[in-house]
This record gives structure tokens, sequence and C-alpha cells, in this order.
């Protein structure tokens, strides 16, 4: 069966693909300037790659053999200052290249981290955490690594190639010709050699992407598996994964490993080749000692861009497959109505569902003509069995999902003419497992708003009865709360959010099961903090105890997506019929 966890990291670009680069270009586009700069250091560089050894032929045939100690000094000075020019040259072109790629890594970082940000919550749905973290780690850092020794190296290395090519031709046809015969072998070699590593490296890929998942998985469910004792179990499933990609990586290896040495070797050919024929024509006249030493150094030269470019291969294509995913996911469609959309003026707080049905995957239907109204400042309870569709219907409330059917309309204008930011603001929505936020108590109450002055926090706090345990903690309201809240109990994390939502001060409040998970000792402080927070405002509240939906203007029972009946708690149970059932098996 196919996973959908890294189904997409299985997926190996192709070496070159004009589309994605001219995509990846325009991210450079801003630097342009750099990047051309770069381009003129690498082609100067290669530029006196080629003088150097003509040089040397000229040192030799001039200085040494012609007996000129004048010219030998001159000419060993201009090797030696042409020489300390590549020093600098690749120094900055080196330089160059990494600030480029470092700039667009940090531009595409950002840019995905907005991008997420405003991503609605089905899109979460459908791809794990550790899918979205590999994207902003991983893929842009590849990503980085085409600019900062991909693209424009290889330009440098497919001029030089031409370079020592057309210079060999040039100065001794013959010679030149017989150097390059060697070529094709090379090429041969270097395809039979990729090809074998792509295949490998390709495998290497799928399976560090298995080993992730797996790794990512086994963390974030530590707890189960520690409880069940299922260490040794997950463990044995971990080795098989991780020892199948080293042995994929063991594959790759071998190629990458006979590659260089076979490339040597060919080297080697050609320098024999060299050293025979030129050392034949030397003998009858026909070459200089220095053009033959040039041509020498010219031939050990000339491999180097060779491997260099059949290498450069590899980045490229995991290049191309990261950048397929990345724009991929930053082609995904925005949260719509964000920012647009008319503005919400004063809210009163009535909240109308208008025949609503509501399907998340599209086929299968979990809300079936829901409508019921709740009245400006009235406090509506939502009771059901698991799974009955109480959670989706606060959804729909605030928009994390679109309604499929029917209407859902807030002081009688429909929701989806209302900017989703906007509405956002009346609505606060508290669930049962409380996110903190590793930072200070106070921002974690405020959500890092400079307006609310921490005095602000504090009375809100008192408000909701927080205030005791939060002096308490060691740094009071400057305490550092652990990741998700680590350091606190379930009762006071859930005060924490209780206190948020006040501090938003929202036209209408959702509880959603806020209530279930207290124990009886903080349950007292719970209920005032509730009452606190439920005056004035329209409120829908899931619960499951029988203390928080008794006080409530009306309660809706839902049961398997239908809405089944609504009443006052007197009125549903003199009615003996669901409430009634779900009222014996709950409550008593
Ligand atoms: N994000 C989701 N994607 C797909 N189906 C979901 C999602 N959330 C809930 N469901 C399904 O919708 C139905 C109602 O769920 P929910 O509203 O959470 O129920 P309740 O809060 O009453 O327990 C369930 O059958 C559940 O499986
Ligand atoms: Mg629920």
């Amino acid at each position: 069966m196919r996973n959908g966890f890294f189904s997409d990291d299985e997926v190996v670009g192709r070496f070159y693909d004009a589309r994605l680069i001219k995509r990846l270009l325009g991210y450079v586009g801003r630097y342009a300037a750099l990047a051309v700069l770069a381009l003129v250091l690498v082609l100067t560089g290669m530029g006196l790659f080629l003088v150097n050894p003509w040089l040397l032929g000229r040192i030799v045939d001039l200085g040494i053999r012609g007996r000129d100690a004048d010219m030998l000094v001159k000419l060993g000075c201009l090797y030696g200052a042409v020489e300390l020019l590549i020093f600098v040259v690749t120094y900055a072109h080196n330089y160059l290249l990494q600030v480029i790629g470092q700039r667009v890594m940090y531009d595409l970082r950002a840019e995905f981290f907005s991008h997420l940000q405003r991503m609605p919550l089905p899109f979460f749905d459908r791809n794990p955490v550790g899918r979205l973290v590999t994207r902003v780690t991983n893929d842009i850092a590849t990503l980085a690594e085409l600019f900062s020794s991909g693209i424009v190296m290889v330009i440098g290395d497919l001029v030089l190639i031409i370079g020592i090519a057309a210079t060999l031709i040039g100065l001794q046809p013959t010679l030149g010709l017989a150097t390059l015969s060697t070529v094709p072998l090379l090429a041969v070699a270097a395809w039979f050699f990729q090809t074998r590593i792509r295949m490998a490296f390709r495998e290497v890929r799928t399976r560090i992407a298995r080993v992730n998942a797996a790794l990512s998985e086994n963390l974030s469910g530590i707890r189960v598996i520690q409880i069940f004792t299922q260490e040794a179990r997950r463990a044995r499933r971990f080795d098989e994964l991780n020892a199948s990609h080293r042995d994929a990586q063991l594959d790759s290896v071998f190629y990458h490993s006979l590659f260089t040495p076979t490339v040597t070797i060919i080297n080697a050919v050609c320098i024999v080749v060299v050293l025979l024929l030129g050392g034949h024509m030397h003998q009858t006249g026909a070459l200089s000692l220095g053009l033959l030493v040039s041509f020498l150094t010219y031939a050990q030269n000339f491999f180097h861009p060779i491997r260099n470019i059949s290498e450069k291969v590899t980045i490229f294509q995991s290049a191309m497959a990261s950048a397929e995913r990345v724009f991929a996911l930053l082609d995904e469609p925005e949260e719509s109505g964000c920012r647009e959309g008319a503005a919400l003026g004063e809210v009163r707080g009535e909240i109308v569902f208008d025949r609503v049905s509501f399907s998340y995957t599209g086929t299968h239907e979990v809300l079936h003509e829901i409508s019921f109204t709740v009245a400006p400042g009235q406090s509506v309870a939502i009771v059901g069995h698991t799974g009955a569709g109480k959670t989706t219907i606060t959804a729909l409330l605030n928009r994390m999902y679109e309604v499929t059917r029917g209407r859902i309309l807030l002081d009688g204008r429909d929701l989806r003419d209302i900017a989703k930011f906007d509405l956002r603001r009346r609505i606060a929505v508290i669930h049962q497992d409380v996110f903190l936020f590793a930072d200070t108590v106070l921002e974690n109450i405020r959500l890092w708003d400079p307006a609310v002055p921490p005095e602000r926090v504090e009375q809100i706090a008192r408000e909701i009865g927080a205030d005791p345990f939060i002096r308490a903690l060691p740094h009071g309201y400057r305490t550092e709360l652990q990741e998700r809240g680590a350091n606190l109990s379930t009762g006071q994390r859930q005060l924490i959010s209780f206190a948020r939502a006040l501090c938003a001060d929202p036209a209408i409040l959702v509880l959603d099961e806020a209530t279930s998970s207290i124990d009886s000792e903080s349950e007292k402080i719970i209920q005032e903090a509730i009452k606190t927070l439920t005056r004035g405002r329209t409120c829908l509240i899931i619960a499951h105890r029988l203390s928080t939906i008794r006080h409530c203007d009306r309660i809706l029972v839902l049961h398997q997506g239908h809405l089944v009946e609504s009443g006052t708690h007197d009125e549903l149970l003199a009615r003996r019929s669901f409430y009634h059932k779900l009222y014996e098996l709950q409550f008593l």
C-alpha cells in the first residue's frame, strides 16, 4: 500500500527541468548583480587555469632550455602571479556563490513559513508535520547547494573543458586530437557509473525518508510506546529500516568509490599517450620540450572538470526533486478571504445554522442538514456521543472548514461574506487539549500582543481564578512554560486557556469539552471561570458534565450528524427520548 507519509519523498527528480530551473532562477534574480559577478569570476578563474600550463611550457623552452636567466625570473614571477590571482578569484567566487545560496535559502524559508501560516486546516490534515519540517529544512538546503556549488560551477567547468580542448588542438593538432581520443572512454565510464550511482541514490533517498518517518512517528508516540512497553518491537522495526538504508548507502558508495579511480586510470592512459606520442614528436623535433610539458599539464587538468560535472549530476537531480516538492507546496492555495471580505463591525452574536451539511472528504457526510439558532448572549449546549459531529460544528463556525451545503449566518450575514481574520477575532474556541507555547505565562495569555499590558493580563487571570497558581510559579507571570506546558497540571493549563480567551474578549465563545478532564478539586474554580467567561457572550458549549450543561438556555442533541432533539434540560428529560438515554448513560 502507498503510504501517504513519505510517498512524495520518493519522487526522484530529473537531472534538468527547464520549468523548475526557470522558477529557481527567479529567486536568484534579486541577486542578479552578485550572480553575474560570480559568473565573471568563475570564467576568469577558468581562463587563468588555461594560461598557466602554457606559461610552464614557455618557462621550459625560453628560460630553462634557452638558458635565459632574465626570462626565467620574469616568467617564473608571472607564473606565481597567475597562481596568486587564481587564489584570489577562487576565494571570491566561492564566497559569492555561498552568499547567493544562503540568501536564496533565507528567502525561500521566509516565504515558506508565511505561506504555511496562511494554509487552511484541511491542508494540515493532508500534510504531516514531519514532512513540512523536512521541506523547510532539507529540501530548501538542497536548493541552496544548487546555487552555491551547482549551476555556476557547471558552466565554468564546461567552459574549461572546451577551453582546454581548443588549446590542445591549437597548440599541436595531431597531439591534441590524440590526447582527446581518450575522452570517449571517459564518457562511457562516466555514463556507466553515474546511472548506477543515480539508481542507488534514489534508493537511499527513499529509504532515508522511511527512516525519518519512523523516527518522527516514534517520538510523537513515545508515551504510548513506553506505557505499553513496545520499545523492543519498535526498535526491531526501526532496525529494519535503518539497515535497509545502510545497504542502499553502501551500494551507492561502491560505485562512487570505483568512479574516481576509474577516472584516474583513464587519465593515466591519456598521459601515457601524450608521453609516448609527444616524446616521439620531441625526438623528431616536431615538438619543443616546453610544449610537451604544457601538454602533460593540460592533460592532467583536463579530467578535473569532467569528473566535477558528472558529480554535479547528483546535486542537480536532488535539487530538482526538492524544487518540485517545495514548489508544489508553495503552489497550494492559501486560506481564501484572509484579508479581503467585508469588514465586520460590532457583533451582537446571533448564530444561525441553516440546513448545514458537511463532509471532510467529499464523500462521507458527517453533518446532515443541521439547523438551529442561538440568540445573542444565549448559551447553547451540544451533546452527543463521540463522533456525532460536535467538534465539526465548532470548526465550521470559525471557518476552519467551509460548509459543504447550507449556510451559517452571524448577525444575519453569511460567514462566507466575512473576512476570516475578522471572524476569528470575534470567536474564541477553547479545546480540551490546550496548546501552550514554550514562552512565559504572560505571553501565553496575551499571545504576544503588546497592546495588552501585563497588568491587564494579571487582572484577567484574577477574574478567571488563575492568579493564585500563577503567582506560586517560580517566576510568576514571567515563568517560562515548557513546550506544550509540560510543567503544568491539566487544570492549570485549562485555566491559562480560559485567560487567553478572556484576553481576546470575543463576542462568541466556544467550549469544546474544555472541562472534561478536570479533577473535582479544580472543578469549582473552573465552574466559576466558565461563569465569568460566558457572561455577556453568545456561547456554544460542548460538555460531558451535567453541571455545565444544566444552566444552558438550550441543549442540542446530535446523533450521527443529525440534530435529533433540542430544548431545555427539563423539557428534554420530560420527553424521555434520546437525551434521556444519553443522560442516564453519561451522568448517572
Ligand atoms: N479532520 C478530519 N478529517 C476527516 N474526518 C474527520 C476529521 N475530524 C473529524 N472527522 C470525522 O467526523 C466525524 C465527527 O467528528 P467530530 O466532530 O470530531 O465528533 P465529536 O466532536 O462529536 O466527537 C467523525 O466521524 C470523525 O471521524
Ligand atoms: Mg469532539
